[in-house]
C-alpha cells in the first residue's frame, strides 16, 4: 500500500482537511445532498416465526423498514428518535449499508449506493462512519486506544512508519481532547465518556463526510453526556461533518439537531426542523412521545452550555 507522505500532509487542530494522502473528495456544502433515501425498505429473517419441519426451512422475513424518505445535507444534523424497536438503528445502518436494502435508492453524494458491490463500497466506507453506544464492544481489548484510532487509516493503507502511526494517534487524541498519553493505554484503563471519545476518534479519522452517531450518550451520566454531545457539534462545525443522530431523549435532539424525523413500526410518520416539530408537531404519535417526555434535564440546566453555545 502506498503511505506517502502521508504524516507530512497531517492537519493542524482546526483544519478540516483528510488526514494522510487520502484523495480529497469532501461534498461541497450547497451541492447535491449529501443523503437523498426514497423509498427504502429492508427485511430481516423473523426467527420467532413457526419454521418449516425440523426447523430446517430458513426463517421468513420480517419488513423491518418500510418506504423510507429522508434527505440529508450537508453539514446537517438530524435526530432520528421513536420508540425502541421502530427501527432507528436498522436504519442507520442501512443508510451506511450495513445492512442490504430490499427495495428503494440511498443516494449518497448523487450516487445510488443501494445495491453497490462491497468492492464499490469500499472507498465510500472511508466516507461514512459510524459512533456506537458501547465503545467497548467496538474496541479491541488487546489494543492500544493509539492503535485502535489509527486502524481506519492502516486499513486504508494511509499510515506508514510507526513515527507517522503515533503522530497520527497523538493528533486524533487531541482532536477529541485526550492528552496523547493515552495512547499507550488499554480501553479498560478508560472511563466511559473516554472511551467514547476514543470511538468519535475512529469515527473522525478517516475525515468522513457522514456520521451516524446510535446512542453515544446513552449510557453515560448528565454531565459527562454534555461534554461528549459539545465535543461532537464542535467537531461537526469544524470538520463539515453530517451527523444522523440516533437518540431516545429528545431534550438532547432539540438542542443539538437541525431537523427531526420520528420513526414508528418502520416509517418516518414526521419530519421537519427541530423548532417546528416542537413548536408544533403534526402527527399524534410524535405528540404522544413529546408529551411522554418531561424534558427534567433542561429544565435542570445541564445542556445549558449546548444551549448558550448554539
Ligand atoms: N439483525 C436482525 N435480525 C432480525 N431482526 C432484527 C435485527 N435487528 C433488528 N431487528 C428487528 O428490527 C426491528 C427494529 O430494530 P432496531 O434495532 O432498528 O430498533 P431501534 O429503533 O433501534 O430500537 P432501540 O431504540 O431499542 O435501539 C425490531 O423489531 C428488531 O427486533
Ligand atoms: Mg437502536
Amino acid at each position: 500500500m502506498n503511505a506517502g507522505p502521508a504524516m507530512n500532509a497531517l492537519p493542524a487542530i482546526g483544519d478540516a482537511t483528510a488526514i494522510g494522502d487520502a484523495p480529497t473528495t469532501k461534498v461541497v456544502p450547497g451541492a447535491t445532498p449529501l443523503l437523498r433515501v426514497r423509498g427504502l425498505s429492508v427485511a430481516l429473517p423473523d426467527f420467532s416465526a413457526p419454521r418449516g419441519l425440523l426447523g430446517l426451512s430458513r426463517a421468513p422475513l420480517r419488513p423491518i423498514l418500510q418506504g423510507v424518505d429522508m434527505e440529508l445535507s450537508c453539514g446537517e444534523c438530524l435526530g432520528l428518535v421513536g420508540e425502541s424497536g421502530s427501527g432507528k438503528t436498522t436504519l442507520g445502518r442501512a443508510l451506511l449499508r450495513l445492512v442490504a436494502p430490499t427495495a428503494g435508492r440511498i443516494e449518497f453524494d448523487g450516487r445510488d449506493i443501494a445495491h453497490e458491490t462491497e468492492a464499490a463500497m469500499r472507498p465510500l466506507r472511508a466516507r461514512m462512519q459510524m459512533i456506537f453506544q458501547d465503545p467497548l464492544s467496538s474496541l479491541n481489548p488487546r489494543r492500544t486506544v493509539g492503535d485502535a484510532v489509527v486502524q481506519p487509516l492502516r486499513a486504508y493503507g494511509r499510515l506508514g512508519t510507526r513515527d507517522e502511526a503515533r503522530r497520527a494517534a497523538a493528533m486524533l487524541l487531541e482532536q477529541v481532547a485526550l492528552p496523547a498519553a493515552f495512547a499507550s493505554r488499554y480501553p479498560h484503563e478508560l472511563s466511559g465518556g473516554q472511551r467514547q471519545r476514543v470511538g468519535i476518534a475512529r469515527a473522525i479519522a478517516l475525515s468522513p463526510d457522514l456520521v451516524v452517531a446510535d446512542e453515544i450518550v446513552s449510557g453515560l451520566d448528565v454531565s459527562t453526556q454534555a461534554t461528549i454531545l459539545l465535543l461532537l457539534r464542535e467537531l461537526r462545525a469544524r470538520l463539515g461533518l453530517a451527523i444522523v443522530f440516533i437518540t431516545h431523549d429528545l431534550s438532547v435532539v432539540r438542542v443539538l439537531c437541525d431537523r427531526i424525523a420520528v420513526m414508528r413500526e418502520g416509517r418516518i410518520v414526521e419530519q421537519g426542523t427541530t423548532a417546528d416539530v416542537f413548536a408544533a408537531p403534526r402527527d399524534h404519535y410524535t405528540r404522544e412521545l413529546l408529551d411522554a417526555v418531561p424534558l427534567p434535564d433542561v429544565e435542570r440546566g445541564w445542556l445549558d452550555p449546548l444551549a448558550t453555545a448554539a
